[in-house]
């Protein structure tokens, strides 16, 4: 049986029908309906969050938290999925890339610092919890202040992740998650903008729904990014259940970890933080070694997918860079192991046996 990089969660058919009925019962379908606010109200219970705004998917969330904080030019990020740079571009926003920090993979605060001190003039930073790994939230933040930058953080990754006892999601003036069938919480398609502040929420909400305001005027031209009632329904059966996924998958991380830390490289965890289980990344910088690891993972009927490549500077090139070299090298060298809630132990010895054996050979 092959083992997948990645299965979406099934939610439980029963709850799920009842869920339905509620809105064909209702016969609201969209525009913040009953289902819409429970949702809303579960999530920042959950995550422990305010001001979190439900949006039809995880690129729209990062560009309307972009307009909703009118920011027009931001550095950022090369190593992550492609949309956290083409959801800017796309919104004809100045992007230029600094690098990454190469333990962690994620925004370098010590290079952002470097990078900023040349030129001044973005209005903000836009930096992703790679793999769920949260970013350096510390530093970021005083670079931030130094600068007096505004921050969107794309947690698309991070659904779940703590630092320090409080939800990576309160970080930043804007944290965007991505509801999408592949991700640990999902929506089919969605996702969600969690606010700092209440009046950037109370915007967004306008934004998302074409600029309509709350007394039927006209504000801002808007976007339509609403969630519709089906797939909030979706998400509310879906987190009945999400604990135990995400505990499992956790539990399923760390024996990857245990089995392969004495063989490869992998991202290094932020200390405060905890994990979700999002991902299963590791580093082989040996090109070839890579590409035998692939084909023997193959021929055992294994998944695994190299991602994320290229770096973002190398793909968008007519964008300004501040040298990405440590991105270079890690989009290189890493590769992605099948991680999701329907593996076994089993599964994952069985991807370690191979890895090992390809490296002891
Ligand atoms: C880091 C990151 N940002 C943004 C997105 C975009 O989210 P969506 O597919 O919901 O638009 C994704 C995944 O799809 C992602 O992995």
């Amino acid at each position: 049986m092959m083992i997948a990089l990645n299965k979406p969660l099934t939610p439980d058919l029963v709850k799920l029908t009842s869920y339905l009925a509620q809105v064909n019962e209702s016969g609201w379908y969209t525009n913040f309906g009953p289902l819409h606010e429970q949702l809303t109200k579960r999530l920042e219970a959950y995550l422990g969050v305010e001001n979190l705004l439900l949006v039809s998917n995880g690129t729209l969330a990062i560009q309307v938290a972009c307009k909703a904080l009118n920011i027009n030019s931001a550095i950022t990020t090369p190593f992550s999925f492609v949309a956290t740079t083409s959801s800017l571009l796309w919104q004809g926003i100045d992007t230029a890339f600094s690098d990454i920090d190469v333990s962690n993979y994620n925004l370098c605060p010590k290079k952002l610092d470097e990078a900023l001190s040349q030129d001044e003039s973005y209005d903000a930073i836009v930096a992703t919890h790679v793999y769920g790994n949260p970013c350096d939230v510390k530093g970021i933040t005083d670079i931030a202040n130094k600068y007096n930058k505004k921050v969107i953080y794309d947690a698309a990754h991070a659904f779940g992740v703590k630092v320090d006892g409080q939800s990576v999601l309160n970080f930043g003036d804007a944290s965007t998650l991505s509801f999408h069938a592949t991700k640990l919480f999902h929506t089919v398609e969605g996702g969600a903008i969690i606010f700092k502040n209440k009046t950037n929420f109370e915007i967004a909400k306008q934004l998302i729904n074409f600029g309509i305001q709350s007394d039927g005027a006209l504000g801002s031209p808007g976007i339509n990014a609403k969630l519709n009632e089906y797939q909030c329904a979706i998400g509310l059966t879906l987190l009945d259940d999400i604990e135990p996924v995400m505990k499992r998958r956790t539990l399923l991380f760390n024996l990857y970890v245990e089995e392969l830390k004495a063989y490869v490289e992998m991202p290094k965890w932020h200390e405060l933080a905890t994990k979700n289980g999002a991902y299963m990344p590791i580093f082989i910088k040996d090109e070839k070694l890579q590409e035998k690891i692939i084909e023997a993972l193959a021929s055992e009927n294994i998944q695994s997918r190299r991602y994320f490549t290229p770096s973002l500077d190398i793909a968008y090139n007519k964008q300004k860079s501040f040298g990405c070299e440590s991105s270079h090298c890690i989009s290189g060298g890493v590769l992605c192991l099948p991680l999701h809630a329907y593996i076994t132990p089993s599964d994952v010895l069985k991807v370690t046996d191979v890895i090992k054996k390809i490296i002891q050979s």
